[in-house]
């Protein structure tokens, strides 16, 4: 979704911000944009539809120039991808500019107040009110002390300009991550939080500013995370936060993990695909120092839950969006089958309005690679406020779902570039099949079925890294389905959610139209879509319905549709000549399965994209963390 970047310091920062931008590129963008402040040429714009070389190609046009600057990458909520809808909007007739992320609920009442008042908008975005609405607050300001020199306004602490953002603030409903600059003072950079991620970078005589902290690798690893309703007064020597109604705050700096900003792709053609192949490691990092062998459990050091408490809980919400739902579907068989506590998966965008009848005994759990998800983290707080312990399961570290749940569990599967999860995906039923072995152990799990988990999970690592294998068969089996417009994807019990992230994945990044269902359930519908031209993908690697799938497979074949069967050496001699082409995976137990079967649908995907000539890393429409409801 939209991201920030913003410099003020000794060097030139069109550069800086042009880089920013682009690292920002994976959250997902259609424009771009750029302002500089300068002390002798006043405040520059410029911005462009479309990916950030069109932005590039204007500014060769320009001498844009500025040791203080943002920029902007735009996901269209109000008003199409243009130029005049990409962000700087530009306020008050050149006084000022902002960049914002998120929405402006009231923008319509606001925006005819301020049209009303002589306020001239140019585009149709909910920003631009934000904009005048600050250059209206400034001008009283400007009124009252018209003289403000830069130096004198440095020595106010830039309180005029606080002042008038702060009321601008206090009368927009809805969520931003905002910086504003100001023509008049080269020196000054305001940023403000509510519901949409902010950080500063602090540096020797330079700050830094971003939606998230990659923009800020080889700046600094010093880093302030904004909370909601924070004020950030920024310039090059000097960092104030301040609360939009309480006042002065400490600024708490903490330093970055390196793994956290290592966001190159390690000599792959696509994030994606580095992604895909880091899973062996990634795994391996969810699961470290988490499982206890002598204990026959698993142990999380932040769930915040005491042992008598985590006994007592009688039903487990888990919630969450997109491929973190269809981690929850598994985590709802693996926590019913291993700990035997009633589970219920619900769409975070659907939890979030409705009104459940929840009992004391619910613990909540809000699933999210990015913890940022504007619907998850509604969700949640939806929760809290009935009362209920609400934990989060997620990637990134201190993100607004993690810092606002009771307590939960990293993924440490460190920073996911591509916009289709995949890594965060296995990750997470990784974290959820530990926490199912863990509420287990302190029910009916025998020490000696514990330790058969523990030791199938310890295997896991390396089973991935034998289901990888299968990448060369995988991509001659994309080549030859790559034209055809559906497919369906078929899984039982732990690999029915698998089928649904398989058909998620092909849709996002190649753009055809695909399904995921219970094997059998094909029958009462979707078999209408079977020809010779749609495939169906069947997840059945063995097990206790592997039978029953052959039959369903049978009546796929049965009506000419093609077959590919995603299976373990067993099954694929079980099949045989009844599937059209077979994907070998390594044998696990069926609760890890869908870790191992998400390996082929994800490389099917990326290949068949890659064929299809489709923008893998940054597919249409889509942005990687979805910060609007
Ligand atoms: O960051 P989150 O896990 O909360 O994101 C949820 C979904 O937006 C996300 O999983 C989305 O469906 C992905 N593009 C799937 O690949």
């Amino acid at each position: 979704m939209c991201g920030i970047v913003g410099y003020v310091g000794k060097f030139d920062c069109v550069d800086f911000l042009v880089q920013g931008l682009r690292r920002l590129e994976y959250r997902g963008y259609d424009s771009s944009g750029i302002v500089t402040v300068n002390k002798s040429g006043g405040m520059h714009v410029a911005k462009a539809a479309g990916r950030i070389d069109k932005l590039v190609a204007k500014l060769a046009q320009t001498e844009m120039s500025g040791k203080l600057g943002v920029g902007h990458t735009r996901w269209a909520t109000h008003g199409p991808a243009t130029d005049v809808n990409s962000h700087p909007h530009v306020g008050g007739d050149g006084l000022l500019a902002v960049v914002h992320n998120g929405v402006i609920e009231n923008f319509r009442p606001l925006k005819q107040r301020l049209e009303a008042a002589g306020y001239c908008f140019r585009s149709a975005t909910d920003t631009e009110v934000v904009a005048h609405l600050i250059a209206s607050y400034w001008e009283l300001e400007l009124a009252a002390q018209p003289d403000l020199t830069p130096k004198s306004m440095a020595a106010q602490g830039y309180e005029p300009l606080v002042r008038a953002v702060r009321a601008s603030l206090q009368k927009l409903h809805g969520t931003y991550g905002l910086a504003v600059v100001f023509r008049d003072y080269p020196d000054v950079i305001i940023a403000a939080k509510l519901g949409s991620p902010l950080v500063v970078g602090v540096g020797d005589g330079e700050h830094f500013l971003a939606s998230d902290p990659s923009p800020l690798v080889g700046g600094t690893d010093k880093i302030v995370y904004l909370d909601d309703h924070e004020i950030a007064v920024i310039t090059a020597d000097s960092l104030r936060v301040l609360h939009r109604d309480l006042g002065e705050k400490h600024a708490d700096v903490q330093t970055l993990a390196t793994n956290t900003i290592e966001v190159d792709m390690a000599g792959y053609e696509h994030f994606m695909l580095k992604e895909i192949f880091e899973q062996p490691d990634t795994l391996r990092n969810t699961m470290r120092g988490r499982l206890k062998p002598d204990e026959a459990t698993a142990h999380f050091g932040g769930l915040n839950l005491t042992a008598k408490e985590l006994r007592s809980v009688r039903r487990i919400v888990l919630t969450g969006c997109g491929t973190s739902w269809h981690a929850g579907l598994v985590g709802e068989y693996l926590i019913e089958e291993l700990a035997r506590i009633p589970v219920e998966v619900e769409y975070a965008s659907e939890l979030r309005y409705r009104n459940p009848p929840l009992d004391d005994g619910t613990l909540v759990f809000a699933i999210t690679q990015s913890g940022e998800t504007a619907d998850t983290l509604a969700a949640m707080r939806e929760m809290k406020r009935m009362g209920h312990m609400t934990l989060a399961i997620s990637n990134v570290v201190g993100s607004s779902i993690a810092k606002e749940a009771h307590g939960g569990i990293y993924l440490h599967a460190g920073p996911e570039i591509g916009v289709a999860s995949t890594k965060a995906f296995t990750s997470q039923c990784a974290a959820l099949t530990m926490l199912a072995l863990y509420l287990g152990r302190m029910r009916h799990l025998s020490p000696v079925q514990g330790a058969q988990i523990i030791e199938q999970l310890q295997a896991l690592p390396d089973k991935v890294n034998a289901a990888l294998e299968c990448d060369a068969v995988v991509r001659r089996i994309a080549e030859k389905y790559a034209h055809c417009r559906t497919f369906l994807y078929l899984g039982r019990q732990f690999n029915f959610p698998a089928a649904l992230e398989g058909a998620l994945k092909l849709k996002e990044i190649s753009y055809i139209h695909a399904e995921g269902y219970p094997a059998a359930e094909m029958k009462h519908g979707p078999i209408a879509l079977v020809d010779s031209e749609t495939p169906s993908v069947f997840i059945v690697p063995q097990g206790a319905v592997f039978d029953k799938v052959i039959s369903n497979m049978e009546e796929i074949k049965a009506r000419g549709g093609p077959v590919i069967a995603i299976t373990c050496s067993e099954g694929a001699k079980a099949i045989g000549a009844l599937a059209d082409d077979i994907i070998e995976i390594p044998t696990v137990a069926d609760f890890l399965q869908p870790i191992i079967t998400a390996i082929p649908t994800q490389l099917l995907a990326y290949y068949i994209a890659l064929e299809r000539g489709c923008d893998v890393d940054k597919p249409r429409n889509l942005a990687k963390s979805v910060t609007v409801e």
